[in-house]
């Protein structure tokens, strides 16, 4: 059994055999955020995926994280070190479920926010991420839109345009456990702190917080803003970056044990084995892959 450090240094070995690169998004265990090239969001993790010159990205995220990458640079090797590692709330709609849903709604577009599967994506007009689905939405000349799967960023995305947005009815199990209770707690914890949330939370959650970011905004702010004290409303690991990035200011979870658990499933031990074993990899079906990368180029295009 190696120690963390060898195992670190057989990974960078391994790294440079392979032409690896590793990605990982900003929810990822703290050995893992060290070891990684990049951190970022799930957009910036996938096209930072597919600028680099490497012929293998090793994707320390979930699921439809390294689908989209692979979507992005179809002519890489995309390793993602457990294959269980998916993405609840993306697993709420099957491509099949939402070809029957939209039967019911003829002539309006479907919004699919890229917390979604490579099949749900090519079934959809556009692609929008948790920075730009405002955007998405008020670009698209029709007034009644469909999105999904996250209702709490559906009503999020309402409060912000004028169109009608009918969302389907998936949520995120690690936003949608805020309440205002945790608001209330926080503020009476860290008197003067600014509670930052993530749009994945519920309606009462965003109309207490001071701001509403998604995880690559929060990294942004968190390097601007002259707040020395903050509270974070999302997945914990972000603030293992945050504090790393900022060490002069101080960050709270808004509950604490606010845990992905799939994201943590991306081990040390596992990434070592993927690169010896070059498996398991995540490909996308071309079919698939050409109508999701539409949706996609669309979103990228506004
Ligand atoms: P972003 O990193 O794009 O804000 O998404 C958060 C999330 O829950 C990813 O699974
Ligand atoms: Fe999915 Fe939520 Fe986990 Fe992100 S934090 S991967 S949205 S379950």
């Amino acid at each position: 059994m190696m120690n963390q450090e060898e195992l670190k240094a057989r990974i960078l070995e391994l790294k440079e055999k392979r032409r690896a690169i590793i990605v990982a998004h900003n929810y990822q265990l703290p050995e893992i955020q060290d070891l990684a090239d990049f951190i970022g969001d799930s957009l910036e993790l996938s096209r930072q995926a597919a600028r680099v010159e490497a012929e293998v990205i090793v994707f320390c995220g979930v699921h439809f994280m390294a689908e989209t990458a692979s979507i992005l640079a179809p002519g890489k090797i995309v390793l993602l070190p457990d294959l269980q590692a998916g993405c609840p709330m993306a697993n709420m709609i099957t491509a099949d479920e939402l070809r029957e849903w939209k039967k019911n709604y003829p002539g309006r577009p479907v919004v699919c926010y890229i917390n979604t599967t490579a099949a749900v994506k090519a079934e959809a007009d556009v692609c929008c991420t948790s920075s730009n689905a405002v955007e998405v939405v008020n670009s698209l000349e029709n007034e009644e839109i469909l999105f999904v799967p996250d209702k709490n960023l559906g009503s999020y995305i309402q409060r912000h345009t004028i169109k009608k947005i009918i969302s389907w009815d998936g949520f995120c199990y690690v936003h949608h456990q805020f309440s205002s209770g945790d608001i209330r707690r926080s503020r009476e914890e860290h008197p003067g702190a600014q509670i930052w949330v993530h749009p994945e939370s519920p309606p009462e959650v965003i109309d207490g917080a001071d701001l509403v970011l998604s995880t690559g905004k929060m990294v942004k702010e968190a390097r601007k803003t002259n707040q020395r004290e903050i509270v974070i409303g999302t997945e914990e690991g972000i603030i293992y970056r945050l504090k790393k990035e900022n060490p002069e200011k101080n960050f709270y979870p808004l509950k604490s044990g606010s845990i992905c658990f799939n994201m943590k499933k991306i081990t040390l031990n596992k990434v070592y084995r993927a690169l010896e074993s070059m498996e398991p990899r995540v490909t996308v079906p071309p079919d698939i892959r050409a109508r999701a990368l539409g949706a996609i180029e669309k979103m990228i295009s506004i």
